[in-house]
């Protein structure tokens, strides 16, 4: 199966069965990885990676499942260095890399970025995170974790935590995840809310959203824990920062009238929002996210490259 869409810039780019389909996708290419042999699938391909923002795991995973697949990659090292320095518009930048490259992943500081950049582009456009916007690919491979350590995505009681405001990974998972359950736990401190219109949006497609700041009383109902990072290069001044700055912190004393099955998963980096000790715990999922990322990304660049 191919994609209906020539670029990934959102979750509403996909349909609830596309988002299965990557899923399965994603399961089957664990057999290349163990291989330890590249596959053909993607024989002669360039991927672009074009990176406005830091990254460790989007732009490796990218890279690394480009590689599985048999193609390879192309990346400006450091943006500062490129003609971006010396004032090129982004437009320009994307009209250039398109002759490089069959397919560009992008991350930019601002909430759009990807979308523009689509069109402009003949070549497909994957947003690897647009400023405090979507950030679709992780929540893929979000999905993917979720579905395999709890055996399905429908009907779990899930919470999001942390900086629901400026996170863009809460942004896709809470579109994606409620296409599978009717009820989604929010819980920040005051002022890093889930924004107002992506609340409404779910309510109006009939989604119970409970917003709080009570992680207490909720934790022993739940079946995932999402945790995130408060995005401390989103706040205006480092005051506005420190102000919330290591509210929410799980540990394992926290942790002990949970659900045998609770799964802890986090998009990474943390800061201090997982204490170290949660780590050897059953319910760290963080680390296996890393290795979804590449299923997820390998089945997310064949889906779009044969189309
Ligand atoms: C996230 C991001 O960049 O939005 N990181 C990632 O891609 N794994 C989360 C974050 O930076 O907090």
């Amino acid at each position: 199966m191919s994609l209906s869409v020539k670029n990934l810039i959102s979750i509403a780019d996909l349909s609830t069965e596309e988002i299965i389909a990557i899923l399965d996708r994603a399961d089957k290419m664990e057999t290349i990885v163990k291989s330890g042999k590249p596959s053909k699938l993607l024989g002669g391909k360039i991927l672009a990676a074009l990176f406005y923002e830091p990254s460790t795991r989007t732009r490796l995973s990218f890279e690394s499942a480009m590689a599985r697949l048999g193609g390879s990659s192309i990346t400006v090292a450091d943006i500062g260095a490129s003609s971006v320095a010396k004032g090129e518009s982004l437009a320009d930048t994307i009209r250039t890399i398109e002759n490089y490259a069959d397919v560009i992943v992008l991350r930019h500081p601002q909430e759009g970025a990807a979308q523009w950049s689509s069109e402009v582009a003949r070549i497909p456009v994957i947003n690897a995170g647009d400023g405090a916007g979507r950030h679709p690919t992780q929540t893929l491979l979000d999905l993917s974790v979720i579905r395999r350590s709890q055996g399905k995505l429908e009907n779990l009681n899930i919470a999001m935590l942390g900086d629901l405001r400026f996170g863009r990974t809460v942004h896709s998972l809470s579109y994606a995840i409620t296409r599978f359950t009717d009820r989604l736990y929010c819980i920040s401190p005051e002022g890093l809310e889930l924004p107002a219109e992506i609340a409404m949006d779910l309510r109006e497609m009939g989604k119970e959203v409970i917003e709080t700041t009570d992680l207490q009383k909720i934790l022993p109902e739940l079946d995932v824990l999402y945790v995130t990072r408060i995005q401390k290069e989103r706040f205006p001044t480092p005051a506005d920062y420190e102000k919330v700055s290591g509210i929410y912190r799980i540990d394992n004393e926290l942790l002990k009238d949970v659900k045998p099955t609770l799964d802890i998963l986090h998009p990474l980096p943390r800061v201090e929002e997982i204490a170290p000790e949660v780590d050897s715990t059953p319910y760290a999922r963080y680390f296996i996210q890393m290795f979804h990322g590449v299923l997820v990304r390998m089945a997310i660049l064949t889906m779009l490259l044969e189309a």
